[in-house]
């Protein structure tokens, strides 16, 4: 059954992938509005939004999901059909140094949003019998965004992530996506909500925070500081770009079918050490070839004729940390149309390009909160 999502509802769209999908869906997606619902915690940034000011298909609304009659009430006036649930606390570093406020936004928030969903779709629909209200029972759909993380780690030999695979979290972070996706599930069964749920991989390229690893490992390249590697580095994620997702995500909301669920991957397996050395050898690579980007970034070691390589510093491992996740995308590439779009080593190398030349957006990152935060994650892991 397909859908034509209208008017979309996208929380945490200030976020990382949440204003790379606004930005895809503006571009490519219906003719109706998009509404974007954030609380602008430390990871909401309202310039990954600026090119959208003066769009009229456009609202910017900031709030918290956990306010479930502030969500009801703008469901309403925006006359919404769709939700994208991105708004998350996203980072499992953070999660293992304060675990609350994952299962406030990601548990209770999700829970706010299905409330507030179900109301004015479903309750408000059975009341009367006809017009947009009885519509909205037969059109809507909530998607929610989450995390291969949430099947737990992989052995080296273990067949990739599928949809039954059963949910074995290992972090707050992971477990308080698995609690959402579980709520999610119940509402479709309970309530007849029409639900759809994306496991994906890492997702990289613009407006990532510096705090996640390809982008800290830019950053820092670029600022010639020290690229922390978590104990041997022989971890392996599947990374998918960003742009990737975004599709698999309108994939979802128009073929999908409402109650399943759908892996997305980017074939993308490689060590967290290989990213990093790729990262230090296209950027050394940038910076030989260009003197003008040698006087931008002269602290990196390029510059002076070094290699970024050399800043590679192995420290504590993290506790709990996944060995290995890997997707198995059959199901969406044969019931949705979704296939990756770019190889990792197209995707790496365009993201450089997008860190060279948005330097004021991630120089504007770097202050006070964030040097806390790196003293707070990095300190405890030095090794002695
Ligand atoms: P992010 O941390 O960059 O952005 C999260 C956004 O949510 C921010 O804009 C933040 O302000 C907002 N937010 C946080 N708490 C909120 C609240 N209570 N109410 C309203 N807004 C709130 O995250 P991201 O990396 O863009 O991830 C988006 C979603 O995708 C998350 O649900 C995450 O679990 C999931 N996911 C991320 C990845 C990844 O690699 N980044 C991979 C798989 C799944
Ligand atoms: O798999 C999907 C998940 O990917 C998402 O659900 C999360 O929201 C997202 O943050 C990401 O989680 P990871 O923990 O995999 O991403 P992160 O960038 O924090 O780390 C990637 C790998 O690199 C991981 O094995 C830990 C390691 N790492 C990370 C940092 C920040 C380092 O070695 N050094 C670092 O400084």
């Amino acid at each position: 059954m397909s859908f034509e999502p209208h008017n979309l509802f996208v929380t945490g769209g200030a976020g990382f992938i949440g204003s790379n999908f606004v930005h895809h869906w503006l571009a490519n997606g219906g003719t109706g509005r998009v509404v974007v619902f954030d609380a602008l915690t430390y990871a909401g940034n309202i310039d990954n939004l600026a090119a959208l000011e003066g769009n009229p298909r456009y609202v910017f609304e900031r709030g918290d999901i956990c306010d479930e009659a502030r969500v009801r009430a703008l469901l309403e006036r925006y006359d919404i059909d769709t939700i994208v649930n991105f708004a998350a606390e996203s980072h499992v570093d953070r999660s293992i140094l304060g675990p609350d406020d994952f299962i406030r936004t990601n548990v209770v928030g999700t829970l706010a949003l299905l409330k507030a969903a179900k109301s004015f779709w479903i309750d408000a629909g059975n009341k009367q019998a006809l017009g947009d209200a009885a519509q909205r029972v037969a059109a809507h759909r909530f998607h929610h965004v989450s995390t291969d993380e949430v099947y737990g780690s992989l052995g080296p030999d273990d067949a990739p992530f599928r949809e039954d695979t059963p949910y074995a979290p290992n972090s707050p972070y992971s477990a308080s996506k698995a609690g959402s996706d579980h709520l999610v599930r119940a509402y479709h069964e309970t309530f007849g909500l029409h639900t759809t749920i994306t496991n994906c991989s890492n997702n990289y390229g613009p407006y990532h925070f510096p705090e996640k690893l390809i982008p800290l490992t830019i950053v820092n390249i670029l600022l010639g500081k020290p690229l922390p590697v978590y104990g041997d580095g022989l971890q392996v994620r599947d990374w998918l770009h960003v742009a990737d997702h975004c599709a698999a995500i309108g994939l979802a909301l128009s073929r999908g079918t409402a109650g399943q669920v759908y892996n997305i991957g980017g074939n993308g397996e490689t060590t967290n050490i290989n990213i990093v050395q790729s990262l230090c050898d296209l950027i050394d690579a940038r910076l030989r070839a260009d003197a003008k980007l040698r006087e931008m970034f002269n602290a990196s070691p390029a510059a002076s004729g070094g290699t970024a390589r050399d800043l590679i510093t192995h420290v504590r491992d993290r506790p709990g940390h996944d060995r290995r996740y890997a997707i198995d995308y059959g199901k969406a590439a044969r019931e949705l149309g979704y296939q990756p779009s770019r190889s990792l080593e197209e995707g790496l190398d365009s993201t450089v390009d997008w860190y060279l030349t948005h330097t004021p957006w991630w120089q504007a990152l770097l202050g006070r909160d964030y040097d806390a935060w790196v003293r707070a994650n990095y300190e405890p892991k030095k090794r002695s």
